[in-house]
């Protein structure tokens, strides 16, 4: 992720930090947002990306509005990964009409997903239409959505690659009753990326998926490491942990997210905001470290006894 001069000093690094960092590179220095890498490629990415079933609104402007809003912080903070899918109703079309506004296609990492269940011709067409709404020529990430006709829809993602017209390819779930098939398919299939639900609320994907996504070299992607919002009630006003602090919290939700993450296994998470203030606090996780093996179960412990 490159951030020119003028988006570091709208970012709220200083001139200071601008001189030490040496101008308009990429991020270094001791304020570096985490990256973790692709295992596949190598390639770095912001381990805080976006969510996106939420951005289905249409074309009303009033809806629109925060979200280009929070689209356009995400940018500026250094985001670059971006999940959205057919399924979440105009969720494309607006990030589409949105990216193209803000002319930031080029700094993003753009993943979808098909879910198309009547063969191979059906899948194209899904891709061509995400394409088409997205307003883009190339998807750095294709998925195949809750497994649906991932047995037609792997060949033609692989197709798709080939061409160069899909960066990645992966598979994805977010709930433990298609684990058993998930795993499966992790054995046999040779694929990039998986995005699963892994939360503290949530433990299961890491019994069997996430070593197996270690061990076959696939990048994870965590989605609902909020529980979809859920867990915020069960943590409600209680206060933060000091020992939290030791690993950069200030917040539950970077409490929430730098557990999930801070899992070996773990490349990004992606939560859902279409609130600036959540873009802002979400991105706080990014950055200091993360916790580590005896620190995660510490959470654990003191998440359970909530
Ligand atoms: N099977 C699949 O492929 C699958 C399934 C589920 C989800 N996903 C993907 O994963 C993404 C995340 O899942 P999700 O959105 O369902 O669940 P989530 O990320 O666990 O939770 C999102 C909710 O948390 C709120 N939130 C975000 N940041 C917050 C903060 N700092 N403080 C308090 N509340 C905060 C959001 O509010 P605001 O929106 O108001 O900011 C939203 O209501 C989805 O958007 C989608 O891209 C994929």
């Amino acid at each position: 992720m490159k951030l020119t001069r003028r988006e570091f000093s709208k970012a709220g690094l200083g001139a200071a930090a601008l001189a030490a960092l040496g101008g308009s590179n990429a991020l270094a220095g001791p304020d570096e947002m985490i990256r973790k890498a692709i295992p596949s490629s190598g390639e770095l990415l912001p381990i805080i990306g976006l969510g996106t079933n939420r951005y289905g609104v249409g074309k009303s402007e009033a809806a629109r509005a925060p979200l280009r809003q929070a689209l356009e912080r995400f940018h500026r903070l250094g985001g670059t990964v971006i999940d959205t899918a057919p399924m979440y109703r105009t969720s494309e079309f607006v990030l589409g009409d949105l990216i193209e506004e803000l002319g930031i296609r080029g700094d993003l990492f753009l993943a979808t997903k098909t879910d198309r269940t009547d063969g191979s011709a059906g899948t194209h067409a899904q891709i061509n239409e995400s394409l088409a709404r997205l307003k883009t020529d190339t998807i750095d990430l294709m998925q195949v959505h809750n497994l649906l006709g991932w047995k037609d829809a792997l060949p033609v993602l692989r197709e798709w690659k080939q061409e160069g017209r899909i960066r990645y390819i992966g598979i994805t779930t977010s709930r433990a009753s298609q684990y058993e098939e998930f795993e499966k398919i992790m054995q046999q299939e040779k694929l990039d990326f998986v995005q699963l639900n892994y939360s503290l609320e949530q433990r299961e994907a890491a019994e069997r998926l996430l070593p197996l996504a270690a061990d076959r070299g696939m990048a994870v992607m965590i989605n609902r490491a909020f529980g979809g919002g859920r867990i915020f009630n069960k943590v409600g006003d209680q206060p933060l942990p000091e020992w939290a602090r030791n690993f950069g919290c200030e917040s539950w939700a970077q409490f929430l997210l730098k557990y999930a993450i801070g899992h070996p296994a773990a490349t990004l998470s992606i939560p859902g905001m279409t609130k600036l203030h959540h873009v802002d606090d979400n991105f706080g996780a990014a950055h200091g470290r993360l916790p580590d093996a005896e620190e995660r179960r510490r959470q654990e412990v003191f998440f359970d006894n909530l």
